[in-house]
C-alpha cells in the first residue's frame, strides 16, 4: 500500500507490542526469543509507517510496570533496545536521509547509564529529522508521566513563574513526554486484549482503538493496512454530532 491507497491517514499512531511470551510459548521457546520476534515485527513496522507517510508512531517497548518480570526477561528487553540504539548510530546517515527523529518517552533515571546515555545522544543527533517521528516508550507509564507534569507546574506556581489560572489543557499536555507532538489518533492493541494499559492517557483522549487477536510478532503490514482502513472508515465526532 502507498498513502495513496487511503482517504485520510492517522497523524499519531500508538502501539502496544503485545503477545511476544505467548508467541514464543506457542513455539516452546523462551520469552525473551519472542522479544527478539517482536523487536523485528518493530523494526519492521516502524519502516513501514515511515514509508506510508505516519509522521508519528509510538512503540510501547517496556513500561514502568514491567519491571516485576523475571530478571533475565527484563535484561533481554533492555539487550535488544541496546541493540536498537546502537544501529540506529551505524545508520545515522540512512535514517538522516529518510528524516527520522528518534525520541524515547518515559523516566530515565532507572535506566543503565550507558543507555539512557545512548538515548540522549541518538535524539540529539536525530533532533532536526521533520519526516517521521518514531517514538520508544521505555520505562514509560502514564500516570507517571502526568504526575512528573503536574509537579514541574507545580514548581513554576511555587516559583511565581506561573499562576493557577494559566494551567490549561494545552499547558499539561506540553509538560508530558510527548512534548509538541499531535495526540493519538489511532490506537493499535495486538494479542486479543483489550486494555490501555497505562499508555498514552491523556494524548489518547479522542484515540480510535483498534484490536487484532494476531500475537505481536506475527502482526504484517497487511495488519497494519487493516487498522488504516479500519480508521479511514471511523467517524470522529470529537463530542460533537
Ligand atoms: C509485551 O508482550 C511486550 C513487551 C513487554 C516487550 C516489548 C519489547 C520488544 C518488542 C523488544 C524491544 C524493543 C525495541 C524498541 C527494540 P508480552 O511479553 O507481555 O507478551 P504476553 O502477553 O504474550 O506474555
Amino acid at each position: 500500500m502507498t498513502a495513496a491507497d487511503f482517504t485520510v491517514l492517522p497523524r499519531h499512531v500508538a502501539v502496544i507490542m503485545d503477545g511476544n511470551g505467548r508467541w514464543a510459548k506457542k513455539r516452546g521457546l523462551s520469552r525473551s526469543e519472542g522479544h527478539i520476534e517482536g523487536a523485528k515485527t518493530f523494526r519492521k513496522i516502524g519502516e513501514y509507517a515511515g514509508d506510508l507517510g505516519i509522521k508519528h508512531i509510538t512503540f510501547y517497548a517496556f513500561s514502568t510496570e514491567n519491571w516485576s518480570r523475571p530478571e533475565n526477561e527484563v535484561n533481554a528487553i533492555m539487550r535488544l533496545f541496546g541493540d536498537y540504539l546502537q544501529e540506529a548510530m551505524d545508520r545515522l546517515d540512512e535514517n538522516r536521509e529518510k528524516g527520522i527523529r528518534l525520541r524515547f518517552l518515559g523516566d530515565r533515571s532507572a535506566i543503565a547509564p550507558e543507555l539512557a546515555a545512548l538515548m540522549d545522544t541518538v535524539e540529539t543527533l536525530t533532533a532536526d529529522m521533520t519526516k517521521v517521528n518514531l517514538n520508544i516508550a521505555v520505562n514509560y507509564g502514564s500516570q507517571q508521566e502526568i504526575t512528573h507534569a503536574v509537579r514541574s507546574i507545580a514548581e513554576d506556581v511555587r516559583s511565581g513563574s506561573l499562576q493557577p489560572e494559566d494551567i490549561t489543557p494545552a499547558l499539561i499536555g506540553s509538560r508530558l513526554y510527548t512534548g509538541d507532538q499531535p495526540p493519538v489518533d489511532l490506537m493499535i492493541r495486538p494479542s486479543g486484549e483489550q486494555r490501555i494499559s497505562n499508555f498514552l492517557l491523556w494524548q489518547s483522549a479522542y484515540a480510535e482503538f483498534w484490536y487484532s487477536d494476531v500475537l505481536w510478532p506475527d502482526f504484517t503490514e497487511r495488519d497494519f493496512d487493516e487498522a488504516l482502513r479500519a480508521y479511514e472508515k471511523r467517524n470522529r465526532r470529537f463530542g460533537g454530532i
